[in-house]
């Protein structure tokens, strides 16, 4: 069964946070909360509400501001019956077994037999929850626990229910994951699920250790964070985004439930009673007073300002990779306090997942990426546990006298085999790591058993045969930067698919936030410290010719960006035959932040489609695509998401957007597939450039934007010779071929990089990765 309309019940944190996602999906949402009090004149207003937060969310909640026009309003007592028109409802309101269980027995009475029930419980057993439903829904019933905010965190817990039926279970886990694109892992129906029985247990036992070990807050934060392999965010600054009530009534939840002792600190039930709730108060275990952020001191009640703990030894560890860290954790000194607190917290932690895992999940690899989907973690649990490594772990147990856990002794070689495809079962031995179909993971081809699948390889990029005749070029070099090395690559990629007569040529690559930050800026500015310019002519050129290959090549090229895709690399998508875009693509011609325009081929690309764009139009003034190109090169236009990208112009129609990041590469890989058997390259484009009056123009606009101090002098340099590249100089209007006008985006690359501003804009740039405004 598809999901065509959904409908979402409490339009709270997270009820407003799911409508926006599905409505930035294309889905159209039926949004209840309950009727604004008597005598209201908007019975709606409760859930108009939920939307008008969304809307102003930050991080957004939509992908793109008019999908809220997808959402309908209404309220539990005039328009229940309309959830009829849905096919899945979303029940989102308080976090109480009562009034879930009187919302659903109301919703049996006006649902069809088709339409499933899901609960954002986060910690209710689905067992309690449908205790008092006929059989029919109990089938229709499942948990869909999401996790704040919805757009932006992977996980999503599916948690069957106990008669939930495979139909159900299928529908919404293909839902959620297509869709939606989340990251599903299936849980066991106990309280608490996985992510925040595990979590919520880890922040507990973080508290404990704290005190017991005699830190601040501000050094407890430093080592459970990234140090451990955790989210950047820690314990404590998790907590207060959390909010400290919502963390207080989940332990007390959990701690009723499971019979296990979650119970907070009497000083941070103190907070809670203080209204010092986190974030949303403005004050918990951090707070902000004017620009200066202060720490809880934890045994006064004061806050002071924060104090990075700034030990040598601490600033080295966080720098290596997780496997050092791990190493050194491992040998710290039991002297050392932070040493001390860190093995006695990692151990504690380890065992516990080690004994209430199997209660909780079906696998370990549910496990770890629960941890990593839901809370931002580097590595899951039981790869951390590989890492520490068996004896470490059995010496530390025995020493805090916790015993040896059944799972740790049956993990004789660590809980994932070194070669990464196979995993500990609970049951007992090793069975194959399975990931959903259709998706590709290029870390698997790096493994020694798989390197004959690596075509070309070399320190910054790779070519790797996935299969079915398509090649992935894979860039790996820092922030995925294109340097020489890159390019070197791609053209050895175009040759080795066309000599191997391979079917075609994926651009993407693994990386959790980058697809590239654009060119190599440090070599740019070699060549300039060294005078050179012919080389720096000949690097340009050699760059648009790398993007005129990636188009002409006589076989498909798809990219793959997602997250951030600038300035070269923008480029190196436009010039694909498609882009297959994840649904989070920040992508954005940023040259002018370092004072020079896109040229590799990004202005002459931006110009050619916008004017082309307006062709079949009689009426249209062709300046129009002109000023559009202009704006967006010299505003440095970057895209919030992927439909903005298509707003911005980024994507055309003909590009696609992926909504599980992944299913990215598998989605691009058969995308070529798909373009493969009738391809030909595409054609070359003329237009007319507009010449002197539209150069007028646009230099007008520079002048205004500089009369009203918007813009610098030297930005009004940069945007006089991006008009000129615009309009095809200052001539009569004429016919242009592409290269004409790539010849004059060199040309003006050229003069800008020659100028003193640029160049410190770039120094600036590279020194401090943000833009200089001279
Ligand atoms: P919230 O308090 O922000 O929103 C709840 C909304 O439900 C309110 O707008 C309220 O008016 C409405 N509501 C309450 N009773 C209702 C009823 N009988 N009929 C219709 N509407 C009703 O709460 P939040 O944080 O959005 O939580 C909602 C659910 O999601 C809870 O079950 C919670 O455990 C769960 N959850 C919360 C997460 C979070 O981080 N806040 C994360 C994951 C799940």
């Amino acid at each position: 069964m598809r999901i065509r309309r959904l409908g979402v019940i409490g339009a709270g944190t997270m009820g407003g946070g799911i409508a926006a996602l599905a409505a930035s999906a294309g889905i159209p949402v039926l949004l209840l909360d309950v009727p604004a009090p008597l005598g209201g004149a908007d019975r709606n207003a409760v859930a108009r509400g939920g939307v008008e937060r969304a809307k102003k969310a930050k991080p957004a909640a939509f992908m793109a501001a008019d999908r809220a026009a997808l959402i309908e309003i209404g309220n539990t007592d005039d328009d229940l019956e309309r959830l009829a028109e849905c096919d899945l409802v979303v029940e989102a309101i308080v976090e109480q077994v009562a009034p879930k269980r009187d919302l659903y027995a109301r919703l049996e009475k006006v649902l069809p037999s088709h339409t499933i029930v899901a609960s954002n419980t986060s910690s209710i057993p689905m067992s309690m929850l449908v205790d008092k439903l006929g059989v029919d829904l109990r089938s229709r019933f499942v948990g869909m626990h999401f996790f704040n905010p919805p757009r932006y965190l992977h996980l999503l817990e599916i948690i069957p229910g106990p008669q939930t039926s495979s139909e159900t279970l299928d529908t919404v886990r293909r839902f959620s994951d297509r869709v939606l694109g989340k990251g599903i892992v299936l849980a066991c129906d106990v309280p608490g699920f996985v992510a925040n029985r595990l979590g919520v247990f880890g922040m507990v036992l973080a508290i404990r250790q704290m005190e017991k070990h005699d830190l601040s807050i501000d050094e407890t934060d430093a080592l459970t964070g990234v140090l451990t392999g955790r989210s950047k965010s820690a314990t404590f600054r998790t907590a207060d985004l959390s909010g400290i009530d919502v963390i207080a009534h989940v332990t007390k939840e959990l701690s009723e439930a499971t019979g296990e002792d979650f119970t907070l600190s009497p000083w941070v039930v103190d907070l809670v009673k203080a209204g010092r709730l986190g974030e949303k108060s403005g004050a918990g275990f951090y707070r902000r007073v004017g620009k200066e952020i202060q720490t809880l001191d934890w045994k006064t009640g004061e806050y002071a300002p924060q104090s990075k703990p700034g030990s040598p030894e601490l600033a080295t560890l966080s720098a290596m990779p997780l496997a050092d860290r791990f190493t050194v954790i491992r040998d710290w000194k039991a002297d050392d306090r932070y040493g001390a607190f860190v093995q006695e917290y990692l151990l504690r932690f380890s065992h516990y997942v080690l004994t209430t895992g199997p209660l909780v999940a079906r696998d370990i690899p549910s496990i770890d990426d629960a941890m990593a989907w839901g809370y931002a973690w580097d590595a899951g649990p039981f790869a951390q546990m590989d890492l520490l490594g068996n004896e470490f772990l059995a010496r530390g147990f025995s020493r805090l006298s916790l015993g040896e856990p059944d799972l740790l002794r049956r993990a004789k070689d660590g809980f994932f085999s070194d070669d990464g495809t196979k995993v500990l079962s609970f049951k007992g031995g090793y069975e194959p790591i399975e990931r959903p179909a259709g998706e590709i993971r290029l870390a698997d081809f790096h493994r020694p058993s798989n390197r004959s699948h690596l075509l070309e390889d070399s320190r910054d990029a790779s070519l790797i045969d996935v299969g079915g005749g398509v090649a992935v070029l894979e860039y790996h070099s820092k922030l995925n930067t294109l340097g020489e090395g890159v390019i070197a690559m791609i053209h050895r990629a175009l040759d080795r698919v066309e000599r191997d007569g391979l079917t075609g040529l994926v651009i993407g690559n693994d990386d959790p936030r980058t697809f590239t930050a654009g060119a190599d800026l440090a070599y740019m500015l070699s060549l300039v410290d060294e005078k050179d310019w012919s080389r720096a002519a000949e690097a340009c050129r050699h760059f648009q010719n790398t993007a005129l290959r990636i188009r002409q090549s006589p076989f498909p090229v798809v990219a793959a960006p997602f997250g951030l895709a600038l300035g070269g690399g923008c480029e190196f998508s436009l010039y694909a035959d498609r882009i297959q875009a994840h649904a989070e693509l920040y992508m954005g011609l940023v040259e002018v932040g370092v004072g020079i325009i896109p040229a590799g081929g990004g202005t002459t690309e931006l110009l050619f489609r916008f004017a082309s764009e307006l062709t079949p139009y009689i009426e249209a003034d062709p300046f129009e695509g002109v000023r559009r190109a202009f704006q967006v090169i010299a505003m440095a236009t970057t895209s919030t998401s992927a439909l903005d990208a298509r707003a911005i112009g980024y994507l055309r129609p003909t590009d696609r957007i992926t909504m599980n990041r992944d299913r990215l590469i598998a989605d691009a890989v058969a995308r070529v597939t798909d373009l493969a058997p009738d391809y030909v390259p595409p054609v070359s484009r003329r237009i007319t450039a507009m010449g002197k009056d539209a150069l007028g123009n646009l230099q007008y606009a520079a002048w205004s934007m500089k009369e009203a101090g918007q813009i610098s002098d030297h930005d009004v340099r940069i945007a006089h010779e991006l008009a000129y590249v615009l309009t095809g100089g200052d001539g009569p209007p004429r016919q242009v071929t592409e290269q004409d006008i790539l010849d004059l985006e060199r040309e003006a690359f050229l003069k800008l990089l020659g100028t003193k501003e640029t160049q410190e804009r770039i120094k600036y740039m590279l020194r401090t990765g943000k833009p200089l405004r001279n």
